[in-house]
């Protein structure tokens, strides 16, 4: 194991790690974890107020390919290798089909459809020319199975696993492994605020929470943490998984 520049050994030690969305829940855990594992970094979000201590804050809006190249290019020459990009940033939404307006989807795909896109094209220039690298997208569960009022998000998520499939088997024998998370009911800022607007927001709680056959929605941290198992040599061999962290919701 290698020292950090502070002296502790960590996982990440002088690696260098990509989170979008790291303003806030699982982004935010993520990029809280790679420091505490000694790597350098680059926290993105469209608000980077909230980013941990300790990492590179970066404004960034995911949508926009040309502002995701020079965020990735900025964080090469700033810290001189790009090992883990992390695409997290995401938007909900919750409405059927029918009443799911074509700007609600497109923002939807936009975010994490496109925004996934937008950070993997560009990151692989730089991984493939060192002949390593870890791509670790957060899907959903809404990817694998079908959610109630769940439209546009589904079906992103869904496009976000499948891009995540062909980047693995493309790249496969070039040092570049490419994984997705696909987390159930995580308790983060997001969940949040959606029980928050509920009519009655403990019984939304409670019908949340008597779904999972765990008992208890997910921890940010614990998302997290899969990323960082991912994102490590220990999965050297993993690449194209779905990774599934859901208390147990789509076994039951
Ligand atoms: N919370 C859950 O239950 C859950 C479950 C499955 C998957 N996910 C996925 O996990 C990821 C993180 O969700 P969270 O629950 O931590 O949400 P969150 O809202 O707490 O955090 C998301 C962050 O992404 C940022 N963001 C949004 N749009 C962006 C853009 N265009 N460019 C850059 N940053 C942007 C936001 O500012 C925010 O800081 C999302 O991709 C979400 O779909 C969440």
């Amino acid at each position: 194991m290698m020292q950090t520049a502070s002296g502790s050994a960590g996982r990440f030690a002088g690696r260098v790690v990509v989170v979008t969305g790291a303003g806030s829940g699982i982004g935010r855990e993520m990029a809280r974890r790679f420091l505490g594992e000694g790597a350098r970094v680059v926290a993105a979000d469209l608000d980077p107020a909230g980013v941990p201590k300790g990492a590179d804050a970066q404004a960034l809006d995911v949508t926009d390919g040309a502002a995701f190249a020079q965020a990735i290019d900025a964080a090469v020459d700033r810290h001189g290798r790009l090992d883990v990009l992390c695409n997290n940033a995401g938007i909900g939404s919750t409405r059927d089909v029918i009443e799911t307006t074509a700007q609600e989807w497109e923002r939807v795909f936009a975010v994490n459809v496109t925004g996934t896109f937008n950070g993997i094209r560009h990151a692989l220039p730089h991984m493939l020319a060192a002949r390593r690298g870890a791509i670790v997208n957060t899907a959903s569960i809404a990817g694998m199975v079908g959610l109630r009022d769940r439209a546009a998000y589904c079906a992103s998520k869904g496009a976000v696993i499948a891009l995540t499939k062909q980047v693995a088997v493309q790249y496969a024998a070039s040092g570049v492994r490419c994984n997705c998370l696909c987390p159930g009911t995580v308790d983060s800022p997001w969940v949040g605020a959606l029980l928050d607007a509920a009519a009655d927001p403990q019984a939304a709680r409670a019908a949340l929470v008597a779904r999972q056959p765990a008992g208890r929605l997910g921890r940010p941290e614990e998302v997290a943490e899969a990323a960082l198992y991912l994102a490590s040599d220990a999965a050297a061999f993993v690449t194209g998984s779905e990774f599934v962290i859901d208390g147990g919701l789509t076994a039951a």
